[in-house]
């Protein structure tokens, strides 16, 4: 019960036959330097081997334009059809590893496994973050800053996906000094 939790589409394949798309939401960061995430995977999933073999991912962030994309990639497996294909979704390339990113997506964060752990129904991939690449679309021209909230980020509640409200506050705004 631990949520919202994003809900992302992680692609991974070393060659365009294999490319393929898994919806993941056992996902996170778990430290800063060095970049490290994780994703868990059931050994039963189509991915799970084509991640282990190849030891690299991708973790592309979804929006409310890429929702029934998301939910379509976590409910059919590669092993039936071409996800990318079927959800008209554009392979581009990574610069760091070989599975390939989603275009559609606004962030790719490219990812290298440096061990596995068998936790019981889901292993944990803990991996390393290689490379990120940030769609120009969000970039504000003004700031020159990323705004990802621009892009519509979808989170995950329960089985149920949401688009993201009101922004409440920035990082440190409860200890800030209000201007007179
Ligand atoms: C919202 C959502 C979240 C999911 N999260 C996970 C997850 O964290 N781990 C996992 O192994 N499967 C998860 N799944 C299920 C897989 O995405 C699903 O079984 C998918 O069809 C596997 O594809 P594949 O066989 O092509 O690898 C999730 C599915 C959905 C819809």
């Amino acid at each position: 019960m631990v949520y919202p939790l994003p809900a992302v589409m992680v692609s991974c394949g070393a060659s365009p036959e294999e490319y393929n798309i898994l919806t993941i939401a056992w996902t996170g960061t778990i430290c800063s330097n060095p970049p490290m995430c994780y994703i868990s995977i059931r050994p039963g999933r189509h991915s799970y081997d084509i991640i282990k073999r190849t030891g690299e991912f991708v973790i592309n962030l979804t929006t409310s334009e890429l929702v029934r994309a998301t939910d379509w990639c976590g409910v059919r497996s590669g092993r039936d059809y071409d996800k990318f294909k079927e959800m008209k979704l554009t392979p581009g390339k990574a610069e760091k590893v070989k599975a390939p990113i989603i275009v559609e997506s606004p962030v790719n964060i490219e990812c290298v496994v440096k061990e596995i752990k068998d936790l019981g129904v889901h292993h944990m991939f803990i991996s390393e973050v290689v490379n990120i690449q940030a769609s120009e679309r969000f970039m504000d021209p003004n700031t020159g800053k990323f705004e990802l909230a621009a892009a519509n980020p979808i989170v995950y509640i329960h089985g149920g996906y949401y688009q993201t409200g009101k922004k409440l506050g920035k990082f440190g705004f409860s200890v800030e000094k209000k201007k007179k």
